[in-house]
């Protein structure tokens, strides 16, 4: 935990709010069925902002003139309900853990926070939350409209995320060490799965070992749900039932990563599941992974993912026309969209506190965002061929390969995060053999 970190942030986050008072909810439970739980997961924006873990939380930040506060308010001290479910850090603990302005308990909020309403003309919020202390403040806001005493209230609601995750666009060194922690875990975790896959036994048999490591090494849980997809089920991108058994010339694909306090990682590797490559599935695994390798080395400051996607389906359709995958001009195929059939997603996504980071992508006029030093990228080129695919040889038939990769823009062009990871035919055919 430092604490000087999400200070920072807090002050950056001030110095672009206007006069007003911006709230930020904790997440809360989710009921997974009758009085049963899913485990608690902490919002993203409220935990970028303050570090702290517990739910039933809420944070507050107060803008008037060259006055600044910062207010957390938090679940009480209660015996029996610590009995039940648990330590409550309370309101004494946070003070002396937090270096903020005012800790509260949260049963003061609607009180305190109307005060601080008064006279301020806007409110910061989660305008797309439909979580229901969002609703509470903008009720207490239409009552102090109402309210003829009040001279100003807030009557502007702007939507603080978009902020937030502008600022969490750049990584900074704190995250980066972290996301390279998971990275470590997800490593280990990808070779042990290479290493027990074998005919006969399920997918998620291999699930089950690849979480096994996530938990002993310390990731608390997955960043996603784990993808293992043998032979055909590669073709499904989604697939996450995970219950079938694995053939003797299956590639295996498995698309998983940890999180490891609070920050994603997010690898995918395709090997066979005898431990070697037959020759179709090594032509085709070479050529996503040479143009893989090749998006990379295109990253550097300025560079757009725009320009990366484009780049991929130029060099992945020439791949295919060269495998007979895909017949005719690549220009013309491109044009016509036919190479989406064989690689229907984007080249990758931002990531960080989120596997899916919900960082912008273009800026105010629309124009994409170029890469510049921090910002954390997947790369994540893929060829999925379909089992009952009549138009490519037949020998291609039933491949799906994913080769994901996590990669960090710095100043001199890029550092690929999950540097290490099998990846190469020989590598990955070395690990497979144990
Ligand atoms: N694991 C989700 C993704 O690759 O986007
Ligand atoms: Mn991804
Ligand atoms: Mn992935």
């Amino acid at each position: 935990m430092n604490e000087t970190v999400y200070k920072q942030r807090r002050d950056r986050l001030l110095e672009m709010m206007n006069d007003g008072v911006a709230v930020l909810s904790a997440a809360r439970l989710q009921t997974r069925s009758n009085d049963t739980e899913h485990p608690f997961r902490q919002e993203s924006n409220f935990y970028y902002l303050c570090g702290f873990e517990e739910d039933n939380s809420a944070l507050v930040l107060v803008k008037s003139g060259d006055i600044a506060k910062v207010l957390l308010f938090v679940q009480p001290k209660d015996e029996t309900m610590e009995l039940w479910t648990g330590k409550r850090t309370g309101v004494d603990a946070a003070k002396e853990r937090f270096d903020l302005d005012e800790v509260h308990s949260i049963e003061a909020f609607e009180n305190v926070v109307r005060e601080e309403l008064k006279n301020k003309k806007r409110l910061y919020l989660d305008l797309f939350s439909e979580d229901p202390r969002y609703g509470v403040v903008k009720q207490q806001c239409r009552h102090l409209v109402h309210d003829r005493s009040s001279t100003v209230s807030p009557r502007t609601f702007i939507d603080i995320t978009e902020m937030i995750q502008t600022m969490r666009l750049i990584k900074d060194g704190h995250e980066i060490a972290l996301i390279g922690e998971a990275l470590a875990i997800t490593k280990e975790a990808h070779h042990a799965a290479m290493r027990s896959a074998h005919p006969g036994v399920h997918e998620f048999t291999l699930q089950a070992d690849i979480e096994y490591v996530f938990r002993h090494r310390g990731a608390h849980s997955n960043a996603y749900m784990t993808i293992v997809a043998g032979g055909n089920n590669a073709n499904t991108l989604h697939y996450i039932n995970n219950s079938d058994v694995f053939g003797e010339e299956d590639l295996v694909l498995i698309d998983a990563g940890c999180e490891y306090k609070m920050y994603a990682s997010d690898i995918t590797r395709t090997f066979p599941v005898s431990g070697t490559y037959t020759r179709p599935q090594r032509e085709v695994y070479e050529m996503v992974l040479d143009v893989q390798l090749r998006i990379i080395e295109m990253i550097r400051p300025g560079v757009t993912k725009k320009e990366l996607q484009q780049m991929s389906e130029l060099w992945l359709t020439e791949g295919l026309v060269k495998l007979g995958i895909l017949k005719g001009e690549v220009d013309a195929l491109i044009e016509t969209k036919k190479h989406k059939q064989y690689y229907p997603h984007g080249i990758g996504h931002w990531l960080g506190i989120d596997v899916h980071d919900p960082c912008p992508y273009v800026d105010g006029n629309g124009n994409e965002i170029p890469f510049a030093p921090g910002m954390v990228m997947t790369i994540e080129p893929g060829i999925y061929i379909r089992a009952d695919d009549m138009e490519v040889p037949e020998r291609y038939r039933g491949i799906g390969i994913r080769i994901e990769d996590n990669i960090l823009v710095t100043q001199e062009g890029r550092e690929n995060l999950s540097e290490g990871i099998a990846k190469s035919v020989e590598e990955i055919e070395a690990v497979c053999r144990g």
